[in-house]
């Protein structure tokens, strides 16, 4: 099971998963696109707003029978808590319902995810609850704040959720966090000229295919935090645990951001000039 899976990096992790063998269900606020996406992958697709607790036990529900009916030993094996929504610039300009939406959907909305795949798997005693974080989950971003902010809410509920699960004698219930860079997909896309999002462009952009390769593995071995690249979780974290030398370092960090937003601009150009040359 899959949210916010009708494009970007959740419909590749469907791909991901499909490939790997997983019957997936897709979903996502956007049901018409969901179905589109599903189509290749099995068709197995639901309309899911994850701001809504009861639809979201109510799928939870759904993929264990449906499991159960496919005669699959697992059960609700993964659940995959992807949607997520970004909003840039500083918080003081963001109006109170833009900071309740962010909030809603990346961290409130994981844990509606989470708790109703929970409730599934304590039962049956095994399941893998995925969230996809992102580096912003694990250090401030300046000019992504509230994002990032509802990012580091998601990140301390799944490694306490997990911990919670071990004192309560779940071994076989996991939850991991998986925190990716940036990755070229439709939420960045409109984004090269906004020096709000300058921070998602500060290391290698990635694409979604190749973190939902990652996502795939973790799938198969839950780990509680996976960065990816591995090295830039390092450098985000040193920087955490160094608020004031990171401070110092913000404009720089943000300058290079700005020029992997330009870099990423000419080699889209190039891209969209190759495949319709008279423009
Ligand atoms: N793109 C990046 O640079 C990046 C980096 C790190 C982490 N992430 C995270 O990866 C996840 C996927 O992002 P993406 O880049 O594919 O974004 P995207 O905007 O391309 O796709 C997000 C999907 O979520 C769906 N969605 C939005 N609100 C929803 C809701 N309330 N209920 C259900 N579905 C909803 C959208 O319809 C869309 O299909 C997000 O959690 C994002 O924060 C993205």
């Amino acid at each position: 099971m899959v949210t916010g899976a009708a494009g970007g990096l959740g419909r590749a992790i469907a791909a991901a998963l499909h490939a790997d063998g997983w019957p997936v269900l897709l979903t996502d606020l956007d049901a018409e696109a969901v179905a589109v996406a599903a189509a290749p992958l099995g068709g197995w697709s639901r309309a899911l707003d994850v701001r809504d607790e009861a639809a979201c036990a109510a799928v939870a529900d759904e993929a264990a029978a449906e499991a159960a009916a496919r005669g699959a030993r697992g059960g609700l094996g993964l659940w995959v808590n992807n949607a997520g929504i970004l909003v840039t610039g500083p918080s003081w300009e963001q109006d109170a319902a833009t900071r309740r939406r962010v909030v809603e959907v990346n961290a409130l909305g994981a844990m509606n995810g989470t708790l109703a795949a929970l409730a599934v798997m304590r039962a049956q005693g095994h399941g893998h609850v995925l969230n996809v974080v992102s580096l912003a989950g694990l250090v401030a971003a300046p000019g992504e704040t509230v994002y990032a902010a509802s990012k580091h809410a998601l990140v301390a509920f799944s490694i306490g959720t997990l911990a919670d699960l071990r004192l309560a004698g779940h071994r076989r219930v996991h939850v991991s966090c998986l925190c990716p860079d940036g990755i070229w997909t439709p939420m960045l896309h409109d984004r090269l000229d906004d020096p709000g999002a300058a921070a998602s462009f500060t290391g290698t952009l990635l694409s979604p295919e190749l973190v939902a390769r990652r996502a795939a593995r973790l799938a198969r071995r839950p780990r509680p935090v996976v960065s990816v690249p591995r090295w830039r979780g390092a450098q985000v974290r040193l920087f955490d645990a160094m608020p004031g030398v990171a401070l110092r370092l913000a404009p720089l960090i943000l300058a290079a951001g700005r020029a992997g937003q330009r870099r990423q601009l000419r080699r889209t150009g190039a891209d969209q000039h190759r495949r319709n040359p008279a423009r």
